[in-house]
């Protein structure tokens, strides 16, 4: 089990005072990749010119582009809530990166008021994210936004 607590304290100390976008999410994404077990992938996607753009990440090389609306980093985009999807076969549309993953996590990332982007997360275990990964995730999230 990750302790989200331990995790949001190393994101504030690593980002703080480091007004570098790339530089953070950097090393945001290695923080999730170092503590959260059963991952295959971790990483960001960033809204640029009305559609989703890969950003730093850890795991296997991904899509590129992404359109509001497709797959669940999309939906997470259209609907401006977290998708968290137990078993990616099932979802709709899902884009499959790694043939490896089962299980999948998105939760928006929101700047003034609009979606800067979402924050991904996948597993090769099916139902790998409870609610309380949910929780921790989105106050990881809500830490990044202040440095975004
Ligand atoms: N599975 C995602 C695509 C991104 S990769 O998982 C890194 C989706 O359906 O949006």
């Amino acid at each position: 089990m990750t302790d989200y607590r331990i995790l949001c304290a190393q994101l504030s100390a690593l980002t703080e005072a480091v007004p570098y976008e790339t530089a953070n999410l950097a090393n945001a994404s290695a923080l999730l990749w170092q503590h959260l077990q059963d991952i295959n992938w971790a990483g960001f996607y960033k809204m640029v010119d009305g559609q989703l753009v890969l950003g730093p990440f850890q795991g296997k090389p991904a899509c590129t582009l992404i359109p509001v609306g497709k797959g669940v980093c999309g939906t997470a985009v259209a609907e401006g809530k977290t998708q968290l999807v137990p078993d990616v076969h099932k979802f709709p549309g899902h884009i499959a990166c790694d043939g490896a993953s089962n299980s999948e996590i998105v939760v928006p990332v929101w700047v003034m008021g609009e979606i800067w982007g979402v924050l991904d997360i996948d597993s090769p275990v099916f139902n790998r994210f409870s609610e309380t990964d949910r929780e921790g995730l989105e106050a990881f999230v809500r830490i990044l936004e202040q440095i975004l």
